[in-house]
């Protein structure tokens, strides 16, 4: 039976929610619709994630839990990086996945489905050349923030990292199909739009870079907004960074990773920055723009990290004053240089060390938060609050504001921020803008 509903589960990163968008499309195409909420769906896509142990074992136990109580299950697809790294091995795990599908290859999805539908069992976890962005239909609805592909892969061969396995070599995607997609996205009702990479910032394409794509698409009328995501400090060039102090669009916020403050671990990770050309980094960033929210990642606990290094860490996160971070303990994936290195750090070090690196992320977090009260913003309004009249939406640093407002998902307000804790802000309107 060809399925007519379907269920699409995206996990991990917001690359896989863009992919997860791109299929859902390609589905609509075909003739094929979501499933209510509530309702269960002739096919369930599960857009999985590779990039933690903890992760990748979710993808498994998310299938088992899709048999039905009469015993019956929906077609299942397993699709992401997960059906990348273990390919046709996913099923010999996994007997109820019928579908097989790597993240640059679901444009071939309704054709498996056809396949699988007649009782045959797809497996596609080629890297073609063929881009699959040039099978997609073109966008019709954007959310108010979009998030838009841009650039995919890796190079960088970072120790501890499963992504170049998973999703290839560092691609751009042209100029042209960018601008397109993203005029699309706004006549969609994007005002906002995140420009999405594993490594955003190393875009290029026939000598113009990052920055030069960001002023181009700040003149796409209706498209208020601009940001980017995730960077590696090696491709922050002083162009991108010139650009934070120069274009109105680009929003005063940067994620740019650091894993470690440790030059030893640093290096053992093969990242190509220390502290110090870091910490250089974000300086230049504050001087071109001094108001910006700066965002990392972290890892603790890999292989031979020790106390001293941890501290080291520590340091790097009282001297970024990070508006938000991210932090995971170091999970060692097959494959990888890192997971066969000696001196793995035992569980309860890395639960210790995880929790006081978080809670002196969480205590820069909530000073930047209260930093922020007093001041006069503006408010992307996204969606409705838990409280009757309340939306909630960003300020320009990507904190969440909680705002009473009549207005819809979409407006841009003016807000004074009121309040701050450590997650959100909240907000009261001032004037709203003219429609
Ligand atoms: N173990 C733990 N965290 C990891 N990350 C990437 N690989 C691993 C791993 N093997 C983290 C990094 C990266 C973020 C997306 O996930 O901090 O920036
Ligand atoms: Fe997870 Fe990385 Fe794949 Fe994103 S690219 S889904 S973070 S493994």
């Amino acid at each position: 039976m060809t399925p007519k509903t379907f269920k699409i589960k995206s996990f991990g990163c917001q690359m896989n929610v863009y992919d997860g968008d791109r299929m859902a499309e390609l589905l609509n195409q075909r003739g094929m619709h979501a499933a209510a909420e509530g309702e269960e769906a002739d096919l369930v896509v599960l857009n999985t994630c590779h990039i933690r142990e903890k992760a990748a074992d979710k993808a498994y136990s998310d299938v088992g839990r899709l048999r039905r109580e009469d015993g019956s299950k929906p077609l299942i697809a397993l699709a992401g990086c997960v059906a990348q790294a273990e390919g046709a091995e996913a099923r010999r795990r996994s007997p109820m996945i019928d579908i097989v599908v790597g993240p640059q290859a679901y444009h071939r999805l309704p054709q498996m489905i056809t396949e699988a539908s007649l009782g045959r069992r797809p497996v596609d976890t080629d890297m073609p050349a063929i881009s699959k962005f040039e099978a997609f239909p073109k966008r019709r609805h954007a959310n108010p923030s979009s998030f838009l592909t841009v650039q995919e892969g890796c190079d960088k061969f970072c120790t501890y990292c499963v992504v170049p396995y998973t999703r290839g070599a560092e691609i751009s995607r042209p100029w042209n199909d960018i601008v397109t997609e993203a005029h699309a996205l706004v006549d969609g009702g994007a005002r906002e739009i995140v420009l999405l990479g594993q490594n955003v910032n190393a875009w290029e394409r026939e000598g113009r870079g990052l920055a030069d794509l960001i002023r181009a698409l700040a003149k796409i009328d209706g498209l208020e907004r601009i940001r980017y995501t995730t960077s590696h400090p090696a491709d922050m060039t002083d162009a991108l960074i010139a650009a934070h102090g120069e274009i109105d669009e680009l929003m005063p916020y940067l994620h740019l990773p650091v894993q470690s403050g440790s030059n030893r671990i640093l290096k053992a990770m093969n990242r190509t920055h220390t502290a110090e050309t870091y910490l250089a980094i974000l300086e230049k960033m504050r001087a071109a723009r001094p108001d910006v929210a700066l965002s990392g990642d972290f890892i603790v606990g890999f292989p031979g990290e020790t106390e001293e290094d941890f501290q080291s860490t520590l340091q790097i996160v009282d001297a970024v004053r990070y508006a938000s971070a991210y932090s995971f303990k170091y999970s060692a994936r097959p494959g990888t240089p890192a997971a066969t290195m000696e001196d793995q750090i035992p569980r309860e070090i890395m639960d210790d060390r995880l929790q006081r690196l978080q809670a002196k992320i969480n205590e820069h977090q909530l000073a930047f938060n209260r930093s922020k009260v007093g001041w006069d913003t503006e408010v992307l309004v996204e969606r409705r609050g838990k409280l009757s009249g309340q939306m909630i939406g960003r300020s320009p640093w990507l904190q969440s504001v909680h705002v009473e407002t009549d207005a819809e998902p979409g407006e841009i307000i003016d807000v004074t921020l009121v309040a701050g804790g450590p997650n959100s802000m909240t907000g009261a309107v001032r004037t709203k803008e003219a429609a």
